[in-house]
């Protein structure tokens, strides 16, 4: 990549604590270094890759063997998905979980956020090539605050007359001692699809959740906050939401860790996504003109 594009980016936005630079597989990547908190961000995708509040430990999780790479994903931080969420399910030959994650955004502005952190605005405006698989005009904001907690604000707009619907994740894999021995609560009572059991619709009972096994579900209309409690790590780790209305919890386990590429055979106890979602059920229809937000905040607490 020319450092010129990065020096104009750099110059662009003087930010102090703000860097641009070369990432992984030489991907633009904004790397923020504030009193309040440590933080990385790609382009490709406006992928948050890194998230460490000042004398905390890392937040995320990254998998050793993720691709960075202009037509991959990234495995691991917070995925950007848009405008369908899995497979899309008319075309199974459309990328998994959208085109958002896997397109470069555009930095709008970066500034000084209240709270001592650093906000960098993104946008992503579709490219021509989208128009078969979502054939709609539209335009992403996604507002990133690193500070005192990780702020991700994602608004989808809707340019053109016609109403229509989608799905949208912000897919975050957090960082834990163990899968085994953490327990996450905010989602009692609440109905989920369990993709591991052909989709069948499930209600999870007074408990909390614990992993035990593969875990891929889809929680339905929540708009709880959710609590990671790492005892092994010695944090809880915080994760509320506006406007969203799914959450999905998912580990991959020992096979399907086995399965994929871009995943250790043995990273599977390191990490549990819990993502604040509007899909399935909850997918949005969006009028002409209209714009819909929906944010999740992430914090942690020493314990
Ligand atoms: C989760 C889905 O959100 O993402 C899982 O519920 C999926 O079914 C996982 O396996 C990872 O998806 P991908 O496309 O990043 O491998």
């Amino acid at each position: 990549m020319s450092l010129k594009i990065l020096e104009e980016l750099q110059q662009r936005f003087t930010v102090p604590g703000v860097v641009f630079n070369t990432g992984e597989g030489g991907l633009k990547r904004i790397e923020v270094q504030t009193p309040a908190a440590r933080g990385e961000i790609y382009l490709h995708g406006a992928h948050v890759t890194g998230y460490q509040p000042m004398g905390e430990q890392e937040m995320l999780f990254i998998s050793a063997k993720s691709q960075f790479a202009v037509d991959k994903p990234i495995r691991g931080g917070v995925p950007v998905i848009f405008p369908w969420f899995g497979a899309k399910s008319d075309d199974a030959r459309a990328p998994m979980h959208g085109f958002a994650r896997l397109a470069e955004w555009e930095v709008q502005s970066i500034a000084p956020a209240d709270d001592g952190g650093v906000t960098v605005d993104l946008r992503f405006l579709p490219p021509p090539n989208t128009s078969g698989s979502f054939p709609h005009a539209f335009e992403l904001s996604y507002r990133v605050s690193f500070g005192k907690s990780l702020r991700l604000s994602l608004a989808v707009r809707n340019a053109g007359p016609a109403s229509w619907k989608f799905e949208e994740a912000l897919h975050s894999y957090f960082a834990v001692s163990d899968v085994r021995n953490v327990v996450v609560t905010g989602l009692e009572n609440s109905q989920y699809i369990s993709k591991t059991q052909n989709m069948q619709r499930q209600q999870q009972g007074d408990e909390s959740l614990r992993i035990t096994q593969e875990t891929d579900r889809v929680y339905q209309n929540t708009t709880a906050a959710c609590v990671i409690d790492d005892p092994g790590m010695g944090r809880r780790i915080t994760i509320s939401k506006r406007e969203s209305r799914s959450t999905v919890v998912w580990n991959p386990w020992i096979d399907k860790a086995r399965a994929m590429a871009d995943f250790g055979d043995e990273e599977w106890p390191d990490m549990i996504c819990v993502e604040t979602c509007n899909v399935g059920e909850n997918a949005v229809q969006l009028a002409g003109g209209a714009e819909h937000r929906m944010e999740a905040e992430i914090r942690s607490e020493k314990v």
